[in-house]
């Protein structure tokens, strides 16, 4: 059992991770802390520690504005940000302004993590996905072991249910891959998906895994349009829970991760997704997947988009 997890940001992903780790019994201690309002992170923590009987788990469950809170945590997941929202005066702030925003309350949180459990694993789940983790890590100082973006687990996830839902199969015998930055240039890798061990085109025709690509791709707008206000919460949670799972249990599991690349896939210093051994010291391993000339060639086209959006963020102070 993992002895303390943190959470940043308690809206409604860090909410459904810390009500998730209390079900599974996770951790002997959650720690929440969101700068929202001064008792904001500790009643959303009391609501859940009062539910601890009805769980049946004696796990300690602490909210506060304070960072200190994370003092001594083994793991600590980032969902701090905010979304793009309407102003008082009808405009929305533009893309550069939003991702302005959000590296300023990544670097505050890398400031945070990194006074009071510099040696814990970081997850991040905040968006602009690739941008923040890559932050985080330029300001934390985080070993590229340890630290990693959530994006891969969901979006091969959706891409699986999707290809289920098609297949009449269940999710459980579907194997699918996603590459590349966590945006609508994210690579489903069809060569690498299979149904049993075999591949998933003798069960779905190409015109429709050609669509079910592209939702994937569209995934998380999809919900967002769906719920009206806000964005997908309990698959980003659960997903960053596998990742915590790999590790803690040192499982040796092989799990699609925004992971830092030194010359794997040809990308130098950057978060990209891709297959990576998850056990005891993080990332163990990365996965080089072979790819088909098309793959390939979608795969670059994410690599630059991420390229892109992080020479942004090394212009932003
Ligand atoms: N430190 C701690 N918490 C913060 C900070 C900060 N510096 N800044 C903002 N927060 C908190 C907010 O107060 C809010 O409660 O982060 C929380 C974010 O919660 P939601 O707005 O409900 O967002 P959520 O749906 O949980 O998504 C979080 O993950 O998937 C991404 O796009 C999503 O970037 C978003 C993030």
């Amino acid at each position: 059992m993992i002895n303390k997890i943190g959470i940043v940001g308690g809206g409604n992903i860090g909410g459904v991770c810390v009500s998730e780790i209390v079900n599974r019994g996770l951790a002997r201690e959650v720690a929440l802390v969101d700068v929202k309002d001064p008792e904001f992170a500790a009643g959303k923590c009391l609501d859940i520690a009062e539910a601890t009987p009805v769980y049946g788990r004696d796990i300690r469950v602490i909210g506060s504005k304070s960072y200190d809170i994370l003092e001594g945590c083994d793991f600590v997941i980032n969902t701090a940000g905010v979304p793009r929202a309407m102003r008082p005066d009808g405009t929305f702030p533009s893309r550069e302004e939003l991702l302005a925003i959000n590296l300023k309350i990544t670097d505050f949180v890398a400031a945070g993590i990194k006074k009071y459990a510099p040696n814990a694993f970081v997850i991040s789940i905040a968006n602009p996905l690739d941008a923040i983790v890559y932050r985080l890590f330029k300001k934390g100082g985080f070993k590229p072991n340890k630290i990693m973006g959530m994006a891969g687990v969901l979006d091969s996830a959706r891409y699986k249910y999707f290809v289920s839902q098609e297949a009449g199969i269940s999710v459980e015998n579907i194997e699918a891959v996603v590459l590349g930055g966590h945006g609508d240039t994210m690579v489903p890798v069809r060569s690498a998906t299979r149904i049993y061990g075999m591949p998933v085109e003798e069960f779905v025709t190409k015109a429709k895994l050609a669509k079910i690509e592209k939702r994937t791709r569209g995934a998380g707008g999809e919900v967002v349009k769906l719920l009206g206000s806000g964005s997908a919460f309990v698959s980003p949670a659960v997903s960053a829970l596998e990742m915590i799972e790999a590790i803690a249990f040192d499982k040796k599991k092989i799990v699609p991760v925004a992971a830092y690349l030194q010359g794997e896939y040809g990308v130098k210093n950057l978060f990209v997704g891709v297959p990576v051994v998850l056990g005891k010291n993080g990332i163990e391993k990365i996965i080089k997947v072979k790819l088909n000339a098309d793959e390939k060639k979608a795969l670059k086209v994410s690599i630059n988009a991420v390229k892109k959006t992080c020479a942004e963020v090394d212009k932003t102070k």
